[in-house]
């Protein structure tokens, strides 16, 4: 069995990160992340990655390499656009040959592995096999209708009226039955060749489609709320561990990881909270829930639920809660009259501000 991991995409819903970055590479607890998936599927025994890419391939290659960190042999497939899900399959048919497959999309994070759904398809060899999940308002997501016995019997996408409260979740295993749906498909009214179509495909063709509905946890990590989110369940589970240094002024409270050449002086860390290497908090504070990165700043300021990506620097400010703050951004005081907000920000970015 080998794997294919979506990594190329657009990432509208994460701008201006992605204006820049993959937002597959946006850390979680300072780990990207792609890479919870790419442990998953090393997890499951499976060894053989093919790596779907686009405009940030280049970034993504530097990350992951050729994956013997993770102990997969990693295939880069090149996707000229982002042409949909059901595309990333098309142009990966001539890696994945006659084997079957799961398909991971790479922003999504799932509690608890794929072993057994992968061992359960191992066995019963369906055409196709969905992971599905309960949720409030399935309206948001591709929906599945089961039959009593939890066959698929039909797929819909963001529907209207949906016929249940099953969301399909970014893991998918294949037979390469699905090589001949994929073939089939015209694109969708978004432009898109759509991976639940190839799935409704194959049911219409009197072919077997399984479902496994996850009771742990799961988020598509595409938009800052949900990626926050998932930075607090993954802090949740930190191991305290001090690797930098920490004066007789500061004071660390919970689950804190301080990585090496961190240095946190006359300031309040409240985990669950990670601070990473070379980062420096003086007179500040970081509250639950927060991952600064590597060479961060923070000095005179107070950051709470939070992702703060590398080098970026946050100085002599008030409390700054729940945001997303990229590579190498400057916060800072405007000094002087009149008291105004001054602000040079990239395009498509989201600012709210206390007025
Ligand atoms: P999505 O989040 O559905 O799409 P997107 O990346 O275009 O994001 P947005 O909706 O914010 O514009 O994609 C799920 C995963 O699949 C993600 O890791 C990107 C990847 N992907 C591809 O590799 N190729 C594609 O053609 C598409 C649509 C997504």
């Amino acid at each position: 069995m080998k794997a294919l991991v979506l990594a190329g995409g657009s990432g509208t819903r994460l701008r201006p990160i992605t204006h820049t970055s993959a937002k597959q590479l946006v850390p979680v607890a300072n780990k990207p992340v792609l890479f919870y998936g790419l442990e998953a599927i090393a997890d499951a025994g499976i060894h053989e990655l093919g790596l779907v890419v686009g405009d940030t391939q280049a970034e993504i290659e530097s990350a992951v390499g050729d994956g013997s960190a993770f102990g997969l042999q990693v295939t880069y497939l090149r996707q000229e656009a982002p042409l949909g899900l059901a595309h990333g399959v098309l142009i990966a048919r001539d890696y994945l040959g006659d084997d079957d497959f799961v398909m991971y999309l790479g922003d999504n994070f799932i509690v608890g592995g794929i072993d057994g759904i992968v061992r359960k398809f191992a066995r019963e060899r369906p055409a196709a096999q969905i992971m599905l999940t309960r949720v409030g308002d399935p309206r948001q997501f591709g929906v599945a209708e089961l039959d009593p016995r939890g066959r698929v019997v039909s797929l819909e996408e963001k529907p209207v009226r949906p016929k249940s409260d099953l969301a399909l979740v970014g893991v998918y295993l294949f037979s390469p039955a699905v090589h001949e749906a994929v073939s089939e498909l015209k694109p969708s009214w978004r432009g898109e060749l759509e991976i639940t179509d190839a799935i409704q495909w194959l049911i219409e063709a009197g072919l077997p489609v399984e479902s496994s509905v996850i009771s742990g946890y799961w988020k598509d990590t595409g938009n800052v709320t949900d990626m926050l989110e998932v930075n607090r369940l993954v802090l949740e589970a930190l191991e305290p561990r001090v690797s930098g240094s920490v004066d007789a002024a500061s004071e660390l409270v919970g689950r804190v990881v301080v990585e090496p050449g961190a240095v946190v002086e006359r300031s309040r860390v409240v985990g669950p909270a990670i601070i990473g290497a070379g980062a420096r908090i003086q007179d500040g504070y970081v509250g639950p829930f927060t991952s600064i990165g590597s060479g961060c700043v923070v000095v005179n300021a107070e950051i709470e639920y939070s992702i703060v990506l590398p080098r970026a620097s946050i100085r002599g400010v008030g409390r700054i809660e729940r945001s997303l703050i990229g590579h190498d951004v400057e916060v800072t005081p405007a000094a002087g009259a009149p008291r105004a907000h001054r602000l040079v920000l990239g395009d498509h970015s989201k600012v709210q501000i206390r007025s």
